[in-house]
């Protein structure tokens, strides 16, 4: 058997042995960290909610720095998505980050197709992904991975539940990216109506059937505080690119007349809660359920969209080549019909053309004949003139002669007289 036929193979029952010394495959997790931290991570996050949400100065929040984002103008006709890509580095761990920002979410006053931009970007960047993977010179670890890792939607804090827009659109994208529903502008909502907010939305997404991002619980060192996380949904956020001075720190907070909300205050708001889930515990879960869940589910469709399968109809394993026989035949076999389609076509078109020719020859001919009939008969009609002329004017010279010769009678009779 070989290798990988036992590497294939589940064996039920593997010897467990203990090396007598230290042997150093220990240091596998090590070698792991080394690499990745060496290769830089990725990580990119969708941004989809209504213009003027805060979207973009969450971003400023989560990362504590500034992207210089320009807000979006409100008359856009349709959705456009825009993305851009940062270097971040925090210690020695670099991060390429990508942002990608729905322009002109839900302005438009027919918004059935708001949810269609940003299903063709996922969609595209899964397809690029594919095609990289699926060429014989890959470079999967150098190419940039843009596949969305992450959407945060952003609700508009009105207090009184999801927009169709919102239902319609999560459930477009439930399959394809991991959603986070976040309540923007939280600290415009009062502490008891958040509560009915959220346990409304939470309803109205079960019973529409959206499936949201579950925080990963298989993991025993984070199963608690991600369990605990998921009863939370959605987060109350708050962002602020201002800050006060608490004591002699600086702290981001939103200043009102009548108090300060302090955006990393567990009391105020989420927002704690979201960046420690989302950046510290679980961003290599979203990456991963990224590439096992949705992009998986992008790649069986399309690859079985191409005719490949991996079990024919009576459950028997299908091989790459075999697919590729059957399509190169079935591929052939068409080719060959519409050879013979096109060779009918073709001498049904030079038959077509012979009896029109033949007809047209026909037409010549007549008109032809009608023409030589039509000479002759002038010709005919000619020559009989003629010769009416000619008697014509033979009767004239006789009579001519008749006349001179009656006249030189007469002559000769008077001088004879005289
Ligand atoms: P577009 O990119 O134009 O769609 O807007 P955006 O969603 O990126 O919103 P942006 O971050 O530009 O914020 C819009 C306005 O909302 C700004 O005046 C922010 O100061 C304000 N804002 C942002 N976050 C919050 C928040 O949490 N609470 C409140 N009350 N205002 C906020
Ligand atoms: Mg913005």
């Amino acid at each position: 058997m070989s290798a990988i036929d036992t590497a294939n193979k589940k064996e039920p029952n593997f010897r467990s042995l203990k090396p007598s010394g230290h042997v150093g495959f220990d240091s596998l997790p090590d070698q792991l960290v080394n690499k990745s931290v060496e290769n830089g991570f990725v990580f990119n996050i969708m941004c989809i909610g209504e213009t003027g949400l805060g979207k973009s100065t969450l971003m400023d929040t989560l990362f504590n720095t500034s992207f210089e984002s320009t807000p979006s103008p409100h008359i856009l006709p349709s959705v456009k998505l825009k993305a851009h890509t940062y270097e971040l580095q925090e210690s020695n761990v670099r991060l390429k980050l990508t942002i990608c920002d729905t322009v002109g979410y839900g302005d438009q006053i027919n918004k059935d197709d708001s949810f269609k931009a940003v299903v063709d970007y996922l969609d595209v960047q899964f397809e690029i992904y594919l095609q990289e993977e699926l060429k014989i010179k890959r470079s999967l670890t150098t190419c940039h991975d843009s596949r969305i890792h992450i959407c945060l939607y952003f609700i508009c804090p009105t207090g009184h539940g999801l927009k169709s827009l919102d239902l319609v659109c999560m459930k477009k994208l439930d399959s394809k990216v991991n959603i986070i529903p976040v309540i923007a502008k939280a600290d415009t909502i009062s502490k008891e109506e958040l509560q009915r907010f959220k346990a409304k939305i939470i309803q109205e997404l079960k019973s529409n059937g959206v499936q949201i991002y579950q925080f990963p619980t298989d993991d025993e060192t984070v199963a608690d505080t991600n369990s605990l996380m998921n009863a939370h949904f959605p987060f109350a956020v708050v962002g602020s690119t201002e800050f006060i001075k608490v004591g002699n720190k600086l702290i981001r907070a939103r200043q009102y007349p009548w108090g300060t909300v302090q955006v990393e205050n567990e009391n105020h708001c989420d927002f704690v809660k979201l960046r420690e889930m989302l950046i510290r515990t679980n961003m290599e879960d979203m990456r991963e359920k990224t590439h096992i869940k949705h992009y998986e589910l992008y790649r069986q469709k399309r690859l079985e969209q191409m005719g490949f399968i991996d079990v024919d109809s009576e459950n028997k394993p299908v091989s790459f080549q075999q697919t590729f026989e059957v399509k190169r035949s079935n591929h052939l076999a068409e080719l060959q019909s519409k050879e013979e389609k096109v060779r009918q076509m073709f001498v049904q078109r030079v038959k077509e053309k012979e009896t029109e020719l033949k007809d047209s020859e026909k037409d010549l001919h007549l008109k032809f004949e009608k023409l030589k009939n039509d000479h002759a008969e002038e010709k005919r009609k000619h020559e009989e003139s003629r010769k009416a002329l000619e008697e014509e004017f033979l009767e004239f010279q006789r009579r001519k002669q008749q006349v001179a010769a009656s006249h030189n009678t007469m002559t000769l009779g008077k001088s004879k007289k005289k």
